[in-house]
């Protein structure tokens, strides 16, 4: 069994989650649960980035203690992972005791180990993005990551030696280890960043007092960045009474996040690492964005809102089988990809009702209707049916070296393709051709086991994508948790079960109805 670590970002509850938020986070939670379906021992990191100037901001304009703010927005997030069906192992928050005495010492580490030293920091900070700035990094005079008004920053504080660490950082680049990927964010840090040389970083704030106390000069709070990116290790333990979990997964195999933070990941956080003495995540993957219009699908960037609508929305009227669908499904993981109610509404149609619901209903309901609804057995068996099981054991292997390689939508592709040739194997045997001949039952018999056993293949890989709906159908085979046998095809033990006629697992919508009903509940938002 192989460990298996994976970590979302952590969330600013600066707003509540939108769709946009939603990405990260049940791409990952589709590759854990691939991966414990593969037998890995998997550990599913998420949670949320609460200090800093943007919430310290908003709980004060709301007139609320900031832990009260953050409370309630964070119970609403844990809702709608809920909601969204995320397998999270743990939820950090970096308010948490023990994530703050953790990050206390971190820093007292660095300050040890003689990176981190007092100094005068001069320059411009963007509060939403919560980054550093100086003037020739900026575009026409705003910030360059989310285009957003900057702030002036003049304030004694403590700097981390960022700089010391370039040629090991560099390397990691150069050797061309996949340290980073896809290979563009790699080429654009070393374009952006390094090509330009790496400058000390402004660790610690002294007019932010809604964050971690530097323990040794209590007027400094730590810099949000920091505290945030060590989240990754004290969720494990690190320097806390108990390191079992951290001595079990760290290294991370793999921190998913979008690419406007890539460089906080694949720059400051390697290099606190190496000051740490740790080693590196094997993988950094940056994927992009839901985009809408051009921009980041975004509430603060002005998106028609009937396009932002709320995906507990979707989950609710569609399943949230339907939103990962669409975020899984559409957007080719590592690359930008539009969204808007019609393709959300297309690709359920398209995927969810046309072919995911489909196979189970038509499968069954034949299995009803010429075989009594009896699984039994494959004794009229042809070649030709060997030679289906060889394609469908070919895209199977397909599907799950695509989830090894970390490309979650070409392997989904992959166990969608299962159900497709399903289709056509069903339609080249015709089965209702077969019922018209007096000697056709028991080929019937062999065909509809067949079919149901790529079914079945097609619904287990599935499973880790769609955790709402497929279950059900899985259990009329007498499966109850899904397993992923990397070595076996088509050899589920189904003789002898029998099924009743069951209803789509997705009903087809009526685009234009739902189009209207969608724009009604977005302008009454
Ligand atoms: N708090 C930091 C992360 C610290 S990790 C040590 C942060 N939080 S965030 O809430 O702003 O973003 C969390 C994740 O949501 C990021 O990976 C971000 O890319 C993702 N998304 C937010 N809007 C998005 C889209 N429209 N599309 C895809 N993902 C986007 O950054």
């Amino acid at each position: 069994m192989s460990k298996f670590y994976i970590t979302t970002p952590i969330y600013y509850p600066s707003n509540k989650l939108t769709l946009g938020n939603c990405y990260t986070t049940a791409l990952c939670d589709a590759i854990a649960r691939f991966h414990r379906a593969l037998g890995d021992d998997v550990f599913f990191l998420t949670g949320t980035d609460e200090h800093g100037q943007k919430i310290e901001k908003i709980a004060t304009a709301k007139g609320m203690k900031e832990i009260d703010y953050l409370d309630e927005i964070v119970a609403d997030t844990k809702d709608l992972w809920k909601l969204l069906n995320i397998s999270y192992d743990k939820f950090i928050r970096t308010t948490d005791d023990y994530h703050v005495k953790a990050v206390q010492k971190i820093f007292n580490k660095l300050y040890e180990n003689g990176d981190i030293y007092k100094s005068t920091y001069k320059g411009k900070y963007c509060v939403p993005c919560e980054s550093f700035w100086s003037e020739d990094q900026l575009v026409d005079g705003k910030c360059p990551d989310c285009g957003r008004e900057v702030v002036d920053a003049d304030e004694e504080c403590y700097f981390f030696k960022l700089s010391k660490y370039e040629d090991r950082l560099k390397k990691l680049y150069q050797e061309g280890k996949n340290f980073l990927l896809p290979e563009s964010r790699a080429n654009e840090m070393i374009n952006n960043f390094f090509n330009k040389g790496l400058k000390d970083l402004c660790v610690s704030r002294k007019t932010v007092k809604w964050g971690i106390p530097v323990e040794f000069d209590k007027d400094q709070t730590i810099y949000v960045w920091i505290d945030a990116l060590s989240n990754y290790i004290t969720a494990l333990g690190y320097l806390s009474d108990d390191e079992t979990n951290f001595k079990k997964y760290w290294p991370a195999d793999v921190h998913v996040v979008g690419k406007e933070i890539v460089r906080f990941h694949s720059i400051i956080w390697p290099a606190i690492l190496m000051s740490l003495g740790l080693p590196l995540p094997k993988l950094i993957f940056g994927h992009g964005w839901l985009v809408y219009g051009g921009g980041k699908l975004s509430k603060s960037k002005g998106v028609d809102k009937k396009e932002m609508l709320d995906p507990r929305v979707l989950c609710a009227r569609y399943s949230s089988d339907a939103v990962r669908n669409f975020l899984i499904g559409e957007i080719s993981f590592g690359q930008d990809g539009p969204y808007s109610q019609e393709l959300f509404l297309n690709s359920f149609n398209g995927i969810l009702a046309n072919k995911v619901g489909n196979i189970s209903s038509r499968l069954i309901g034949m299995i009803c209707k010429y075989n009594d609804g009896l699984i039994n057995g494959k004794i009229h068996s042809l070649p030709e049916d060997e030679i289906f099981v060889a394609k469908i054991k070919e895209l199977k292997a397909d599907c799950i070296q695509k989830i090894k390689e970390l490309k979650p939508t070409l392997s989904y592709k992959s166990a969608l393709r299962i159900i497709d040739e399903c289709n056509t194997y069903i339609d080249v045997n015709k089965p209702w051709e077969l019922a018209k001949q007096d000697d056709g039952s028991q080929r019937i018999s062999a065909i509809l086991y067949y079919a149901t056993q790529a079914m079945l293949e097609a619904y287990t890989l599935l499973d880790a994508f769609l955790p709402e709906k497929i279950a059900s159908v899985l259990k009329l085979f007498g499966i109850e948790k899904v397993k992923i046998d990397e070595n076996a095809c088509c050899n589920f033990k189904i003789d002898g079960i029998k099924v009743e006629k069951i209803q789509p697992l997705f009903a087809r919508l009526d685009l234009n109805k739902e189009q209207q009903e969608l724009d009604e509940i977005a302008n009454k938002e």
